[in-house]
């Protein structure tokens, strides 16, 4: 029997180095894609796939994150008493029922693999889905409920897969493909971060995952992978044989806002994609084309 997909993971632990100076003092997953923080369009791609707990695991600057996610009783007594509804309405929609929310640290950013190990008691004995708020998705229905309407039919492991240029392997997490249909691929090993002439193919991971819970038997190990990090990679990998695993090209498209060229094309991509922006938006594109 195949276990429903209640519990999500949101590792927001990293050091976002690479968007520094910007999260020196604020997690990467608080930058603002519009109007909406990164986690806030994870958060809400993973309610619409019907997730019922979110376990964010946070590190430094945890507070913008969960202040965020809870209520702010100044401002939303400000907003009702100038009659401002709808964004009181919009803020409100934001917050969690009381305990579906809870919050571990990772004290040490070691790797991602590390950082959705230290979920494993909120976790217990069912899957799970994972979501990296930097992978922004710009789909209809999102990502994460089309892979939930897929892994209802086939269980086991499931990620989300694009084809990456041959000279981008390096960046990611690549699948040894054995089948390929064109929308599901399955794979007999997986490798994390291969030169472009060692990678097995171009199919790579992005931040969207359902795993079983068998893969913390592997995190337990704390094996070290490329870049010294314990990786999530490495560890499904080591689970290929005992529970199968399935990489689906998702419908829509994905905004690497890890990097500073992915975040500018993300905010053009949903500024355009909204009703209200859109024409301004266009009108400004003119300015630079
Ligand atoms: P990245 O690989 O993008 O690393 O992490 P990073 O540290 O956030 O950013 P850079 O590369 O230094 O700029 C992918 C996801 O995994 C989380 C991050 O928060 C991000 O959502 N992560 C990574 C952790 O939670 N803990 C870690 O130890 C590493």
């Amino acid at each position: 029997m195949i276990k429903p997909v209640r519990k999500a993971v949101f590792p927001v632990a990293g050091q976002g180095t690479r968007f520094l100076p910007a999260t020196k003092a604020m997690p990467k997953e608080m930058l603002t894609v519009v109007d909406k923080p990164l986690i806030q369009y994870a958060v809400d791609e993973a309610r619409e796939a019907g997730i019922e707990e979110f376990i964010f695991v946070t590190g430094r600057a945890k507070s913008a994150i969960e202040d965020h996610f809870d209520h702010s009783y100044e401002l939303e007594q400000s907003l009702e008493d100038r009659g401002k509804d709808e964004i009181l309405e919009t803020i409100r929609e934001i917050i969690p029922e009381a305990g579906q929310v809870s919050y571990t640290r990772q004290q040490k950013p070691l790797g991602l693999g590390h950082a959705v190990w230290c979920a494993r008691y909120h976790i217990h004995d069912e899957p799970f889905a994972v979501l990296l708020a930097d992978d922004l998705i710009l789909a209809k229905p999102g990502c994460l409920k089309q892979m939930v309407d897929t892994y209802q039919e086939i269980g086991g492991n499931l990620v989300a897969v694009e084809d990456v240029p041959k000279d981008q392997t390096d960046r990611y997490g690549i699948l040894d493909v054995v089948d390929d249909d064109g929308k599901l691929a399955s794979a007999q090993g997986l490798v994390e971060k291969p030169k472009p002439a060692d990678a097995p193919s171009t199919l790579s991971i992005i931040g969207r995952y359902i795993l079983q819970p068998e893969v913390f038997e592997q995190l337990d190990r704390q094996e070290k992978g490329a870049g010294g990090e314990i990786q999530l990679t490495d560890a499904m990998a080591h689970t290929i044989g005992d529970v199968p695993f399935h990489g689906l090209r998702f419908e829509g498209d994905r905004y690497d806002c890890g990097s500073r060229l992915g975040f500018i094309e993300a905010n053009l991509a949903f500024s355009l994609d909204r009703e209200d922006m859109q024409a301004g938006v266009q009108e400004m594109l003119k300015k630079y084309s």
